[in-house]
């Protein structure tokens, strides 16, 4: 027998549930909680198989938080969203919605809303984050790992990818013993599912990170498409993937792109970097990205401005800035020198709060 729990503060839509319930053979009802505290109360000590949640919940909890606030302290509950035929709401496993049941609906469709919980836990897909730049040397390396450190301290399951399959950094930036493995030690196919874990190393604050080849000539024994399957397997683990990536735009690189859920393009205030940023954006419209996937623009190195200002970047490229990053060498290098992110090592550096504001502003947008 499945468990369900309703929260609904309408007593006539409660009642009428309730009754319908009632009638379903494989469920039962647990309880009724009309407050989203004591719903979220019962949910973490009792578990329910489903809860049923009223999407138009009146009161400073919408329906739509105390979905998440389930999802967060319950992962394996089904979420069925209740609405009605003029508020119609999608499933979207990814921000707590795994089935959703239209009033007044009959049997049928509660059977199907319901079905979700045979499903078992689906875990929704982690966000694949690739941090960019057309211009080597812009901070794509630094930004990377400092954003997958900053979101692995706030919880998050966090992998961290080089997407430089030659010459490729993060073996050098983080304590990296000399002989672990890499992205080329995994089989390709459907071998590669099982092994991933074997390859990982675990860095800083308990990041999952797959190096990339560490022999040059290994480099041209990966192809672009596990490349991108084996970012896609990270993210059925892991809440976050972030993807240093390379600065050509390479068959390799392209497939790490079109896998994204959002690209996080570097850009530094010199002209070289605006002028091939503007191309680089100029090839995501015409791969069609424009609408599909977020475009942010992360500037570094932001207080060397050299007469530009961040609304001239922001209009030649037609793209919202999410973060400036300061210039700090004495941070930069005591970080290189530990082999730490600095947001670890240099926590109170204003590099450190511009990336700390970098990882707050992905996860906002994220949300949304
Ligand atoms: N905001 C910054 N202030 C000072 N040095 C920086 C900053 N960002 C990056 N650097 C340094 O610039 C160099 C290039 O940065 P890196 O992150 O490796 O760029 P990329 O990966 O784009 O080639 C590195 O030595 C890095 O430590
Ligand atoms: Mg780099």
């Amino acid at each position: 027998m499945k468990r369900i729990l309703l929260i609904e503060d309408l007593p006539q839509v409660a009642q009428h549930l309730q009754q319908m319930i009632a009638r379903e053979k494989e469920a039962e009802l647990v309880g009724v909680e009309s407050q989203p505290e004591q719903a979220i109360a019962r949910v973490t000590t009792e578990k329910p198989d489903a809860v049923m949640i009223d999407a138009l919940l009146t009161g400073k909890v919408t329906g739509f938080d105390l979905a998440k606030r389930v999802r967060a302290a319950s992962p394996g509950t089904r979420i069925v969203m209740v609405t009605v035929p003029q508020r119609p709401v999608d499933p979207k496993p990814d921000q707590a919605i795994d089935a959703v049941f239209v009033l007044p609906g009959g049997a049928n469709e509660l059977a199907s809303a319901l079905a979700v919980m045979q499903k078992g836990a689906v875990r929704p897909k982690g966000k694949m984050v690739v941090v960019f730049s057309p211009k080597g040397g812009s901070g794509k390396t630094t930004i990377a790992v400092n954003l997958a450190t900053v979101l692995r301290r706030r919880g998050s399951s966090v992998a961290l990818m080089d997407g430089v399959m030659q010459f490729g950094s993060l073996r050098y930036v983080l304590q990296v013993p000399p002989a672990t493995r890499s992205i080329v030690d995994l089989p390709t196919g459907q071998g590669m599912r099982t092994s991933l874990s074997e390859v990982l190393w675990e860095g800083p604050s308990g990041i999952a990170v797959l190096l990339a080849p560490s022999r040059p000539e290994e480099a041209e024994l990966m192809a672009a498409p596990d490349i991108a399957t084996a970012m896609q397997l990270l993210a059925e683990d892991h809440d976050y993937v972030i993807v240093d990536g390379s600065s050509r735009l390479g068959d390799e690189t392209l497939a790490v792109l079109d896998a994204a859920d959002v690209i996080l393009l570097v850009v530094t205030y010199m002209q070289a970097s605006i002028a091939n940023s503007r191309a680089a954006v100029d090839t995501f419209e015409a791969l069609g990205y424009k609408g599909q996937k977020p475009i942010l623009l992360v500037v570094n190195q932001a207080d060397t401005a050299a007469g530009m200002s961040k609304g001239g970047i922001e209009h030649t490229l037609n793209l919202p800035v999410v973060a400036e990053i300061p210039t700090d060498w004495k941070v930069v290098s005591e970080s290189l020198n530990k082999q730490q992110p600095l947001v670890l090592s240099s926590p109170n550096s204003s590099v450190a709060k511009a990336l700390d504001q970098l990882a707050n502003t992905l996860v906002q947008q994220q949300r949304r």
